[in-house]
């Protein structure tokens, strides 16, 4: 078998059944360890909120980490400091005080999200979708007349965050795919929410819709179906499994 490069959402796609969570992991490990394939989350939360879960669920080392939606990579194990190389390439026209400033006039609306998943490249709030459809456009207006770069992400039906226009989980994939030599032929990508959609949109890569997904993100691949995406019917780590065999990247099972 050849080595693949391994990237997973954490809540709702690989997080949210223990017992094939285990299953996925010990699959994943063997072939890490045999064939040198490589594992990387990519998630929404903050490194803080990472590490809390790293205590709640039993998850293996990754060989490179996403976190805060694509604005901080973590390379080699190193937890303290994000990349300092993709920090550089965000921070390229980023306000971030300029944008918290014009956010405020949609006070009644935004809540700011606590304090850990405020980020450097990344302001994060919670907003009803109803008020979300009526607001998002409004904002985005305001922003584009003060002539700002950015990113607006809605997920999960409540969350909103605004990053820097070339920051995102797709983005950030792309260069640690470049980093450690792998190929969209020979990478994977799963997710469940709106944040994952630029996981599957970068580019080519094999990308795996676990059956639990959420709407928005169920919409966009009925939208955007194509031979390198799959949607699975089962949920979560066992959606994973399923698409992981569907692309043959794992050997079908056997008695080990
Ligand atoms: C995670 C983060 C949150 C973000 C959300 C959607 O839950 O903690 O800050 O808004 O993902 O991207
Ligand atoms: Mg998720």
């Amino acid at each position: 078998m050849k080595p693949f490069l391994f990237v997973t959402d954490l809540d709702h796609t690989l997080v949210g059944e223990d017992k094939a969570l285990k299953e996925l992991n010990d699959e994943l490990e063997r072939h890490r360890q045999e064939h040198g394939t490589k594992i990387v989350y990519a998630t929404g939360r903050s490194i803080t909120l990472y590490q809390q879960l790293t205590s709640e669920k039993s998850l293996l080392e990754p060989d490179a980490l996403i976190t805060s939606v694509g604005t901080e990579v973590y390379l080699e194990s190193d937890c303290e400091n994000p990349d300092l190389e993709w920090s550089t390439k965000l921070s390229v026209g980023w306000n971030r005080e300029l944008i918290l400033e014009i956010a405020e006039n949609f006070a009644n609306e935004l809540t700011l999200q606590q304090e850990s998943e405020q980020r450097p490249f990344k302001i994060s709030y919670l907003i009803e979708e109803a008020a979300a459809k009526e607001i998002l456009p409004q904002l985005k207006l305001l922003l584009e007349n003060q002539n700002l770069k950015f990113n607006i992400i809605y997920s999960g039906s409540q969350d909103l965050d605004i990053l820097p226009l070339y920051a995102d989980k797709g983005l950030a994939v792309k260069y640690i795919q470049e980093k450690l030599g792998f190929f969209p032929e020979t990478t994977v990508v799963c997710g469940d929410s709106g944040n994952d959609i630029a996981l599957f949109s970068v580019g080519e890569e094999r990308g795996i819709i676990v059956g639990n997904a959420r709407s928005e993100l169920i919409e966009w691949y009925s939208n955007n179906q194509t031979e390198y995406r799959y949607l699975a019917k089962t949920f979560y780590a066992n959606g994973i499994m399923e698409g992981l065999h569907y692309f043959k990247f794992l050997d079908k099972a056997v008695a080990r």
